[in-house]
């Protein structure tokens, strides 16, 4: 499994670095920066978990 994010959504809440703080880059102002990463089964429903956070809906998870 993937996480992709758009940054162009993002706009900094950073609810996803606080749910999954090893999973999510935020650069200094607060916007995540990760990109696209792969996430490992054990890190899976954490994932999904702060995606589903993210107000902006800028975190797809990907299957694959
Ligand atoms: Fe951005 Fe959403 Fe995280 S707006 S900082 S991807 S909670």
């Amino acid at each position: 499994m993937r996480i992709v994010v758009d940054r162009d959504r993002c706009m900094g809440h950073a609810v996803c670095a606080l749910m999954a703080p090893d999973l999510m880059e935020l650069d200094d102002l607060g916007y995540n920066v990760t990109g696209e990463a792969k996430v490992e089964p054990a890190d899976e429903a954490l994932a999904r978990r702060a995606a589903g956070a993210c107000p902006e809906g800028a975190i797809a998870v990907v299957d694959a």
